[in-house]
């Protein structure tokens, strides 16, 4: 194999960008961990087996791992498992965070997402133009044949977003959570399902070259 160019990016997932509409996603930079720590609202829901420092309160403690999450994801990426978090762009101003992860892609081509916005610029179709994005990625760029996400029971926007773009009921589940068992509400996306939908139509991917093989897709 012959090396490459040293001028190519090291890195080339930095260059990925997702336009839909006024919204653009790219995928977050350590530059931009600051003021996502900032705008980090209070009811995203944390792991359960997150590690608290007792020296910190809550609030300081979630936005550690805001911190801790990024540089995690970044260094244990493998293509048996990533997770591709997006700054979401609207109207320029970084307002926050949409997911996408995969273990096995290769093999299952099955994506799961997760998301959240600044309070402020929720309940205006901006968490469904989001999750458009990076299905639009996922199916009609990496080749995805199922999107799953799950949701808490009275996570009313989360389930509102999925059923909006045509997900359906996958079962529940007993899930932990920092305010004890929750049900866990289920849903499910096929390719076929979302390439009727046509809703993926007017996204534009950049950025892809380079990228593949970090998804085992070359
Ligand atoms: C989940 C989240 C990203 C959704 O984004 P959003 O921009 O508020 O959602 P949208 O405006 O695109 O709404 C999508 C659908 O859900 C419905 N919806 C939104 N908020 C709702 C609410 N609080 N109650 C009931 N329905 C709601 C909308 O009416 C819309 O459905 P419709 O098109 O059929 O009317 C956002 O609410 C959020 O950041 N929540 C906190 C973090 C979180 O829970 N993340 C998900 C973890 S699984």
């Amino acid at each position: 194999m012959s090396a490459k160019p040293k001028n190519e990016p090291v890195w080339p997932l930095f260059a990925l960008q997702l336009t839909f509409n006024d919204t653009v996603l790219r995928p977050v930079r350590e530059s931009d961990l600051d003021e996502l720590a900032r705008i980090l609202p209070d009811d995203v829901e944390q792991d359960p087996s997150s590690n608290f420092l007792l020296g910190l309160d809550v609030a300081s403690n979630r936005r550690r791992l805001l911190f801790q999450n990024y540089w995690r994801n970044w260094s244990t990426w493998s293509v048996e498992s990533w997770t591709l978090d997006f700054c979401v762009i609207h109207q320029g101003r970084l307002v926050g965070i949409q997911a996408l992860e995969a273990e096995h892609f290769v093999e299952l081509r099955t994506v799961d997402s997760g998301s959240w916005l600044a309070p402020e610029y929720r309940g205006i179709g901006l968490g469904t133009s989001m999750r458009i994005a990076i299905l639009a990625f996922a199916f009609d760029h990496l080749g995805a044949q199922t999107a799953v996400t799950s949701a808490r029971f009275d996570n009313a926007a989360s389930l509102g977003v999925s059923r909006r773009i045509g997900y359906q009921d996958n079962g529940v589940s007993m899930s932990r959570s920092p305010s004890g068992p929750c049900q866990l509400h289920h849903m499910r996306l096929t390719r076929d399902q979302w390439q009727e939908s046509s809703l993926g139509d007017s996204v534009v991917v950049a950025g892809l070259s380079g990228c593949a093989l970090y998804f085992g897709l070359e």
